[in-house]
């Protein structure tokens, strides 16, 4: 079936109180009726058939012979996504293994926050870092969850191990224990993504590469930066007094920003 249409479109002022302007749209063959539609504000719009609506400065729309092998393809089961093109199974678990990575980080993220929150440990600024930072490892998985089904693929969550409760060390004490740990599991992240950019690359999915490439790669190495930031400061202050000031600049960091 080849389809053809020939849309144009006008907008003319009239000279009538209550109108200010008239949009038309005409179309060869088709069967639209006449119809009009006034607003408050006196805007008209048309669209007719017959022997006044000649295409203006129309534009010709022919698909080419090609999209009829792209119908047999759409896909009739209602179990299959319509949506999906060239996204292979590969890319398609890849995805899902990444959303697992995101949440597991989150969790272990989530412990954190409830040790630094404890009323005998209370170091406030680190409890707020790292439930902003889990919070913020979700977000990243619901971003590939809603990539997943954007590209016609089936989110499957996958388990998510229990993490540590106690973070205490007994050399580095629970601040520095707990920000390398951080840092390990952000490169871990970034290794991770990388390897999900590969099968992106591997299975010629421009998107799925470009898709980590802007939403995920630069933020992961500007996290890697500021997590080794907070490794070196906490190295330098030692545990103790020095811990509670590294907190306390956690605290307020936002407000000193703002
Ligand atoms: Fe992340
Ligand atoms: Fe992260």
């Amino acid at each position: 079936m080849l389809l053809k249409v020939a849309p144009a479109f006008a907008l003319l002022n009239t000279h009538e109180e209550n109108l200010s302007s008239v949009i038309s749209f005409s179309s060869h063959g088709s069967a639209l009726k006449n119809f009009s539609a006034k607003n408050g504000n006196g805007l008209v719009v048309c669209a007719s058939k017959g022997s006044n609506s000649k295409p203006l400065t129309g534009v010709v729309f022919e698909p080419f012979e090609e999209v009829k092998k792209e119908l047999m393809l759409v896909p009739t089961v209602p179990q299959a996504s319509l949506a999906r093109q060239k996204f292979t199974d590969q890319s398609e678990a890849a995805l899902n293994e990444q959303i697992n990575v995101e949440y597991n980080v989150s969790y272990v993220y989530h412990a954190m926050y409830a040790y630094f929150d404890r009323d005998n440990v209370a170091l406030k600024g680190l409890a707020k870092f790292f439930k902003e930072s889990s919070e913020e490892e979700r977000e990243h998985a619901e971003k590939f969850m809603e990539y997943q089904n954007k590209r016609g693929g089936k989110v499957k969550l996958q388990s998510i191990l229990m993490p540590l409760s106690e973070f205490d060390h007994a050399e580095k004490g629970d601040a520095l224990y707990a920000m390398e740990l951080a840092l390990s599991l952000e490169k871990l992240t970034n290794e991770k993504l990388l390897n999900l950019h590969a099968v992106a690359t591997r299975n010629n999915d421009v998107q799925l590469a470009d898709f980590v490439e802007n939403e995920y790669l630069q933020e992961q190495v500007e996290a890697i930066k500021k997590i080794s930031e907070y490794v070196a400061q906490l190295r330098r202050v030692d545990k103790g007094h020095g811990v509670w000031h590294f907190d306390q600049m956690l605290l307020h960091e936002a407000e000193a920003l703002a």
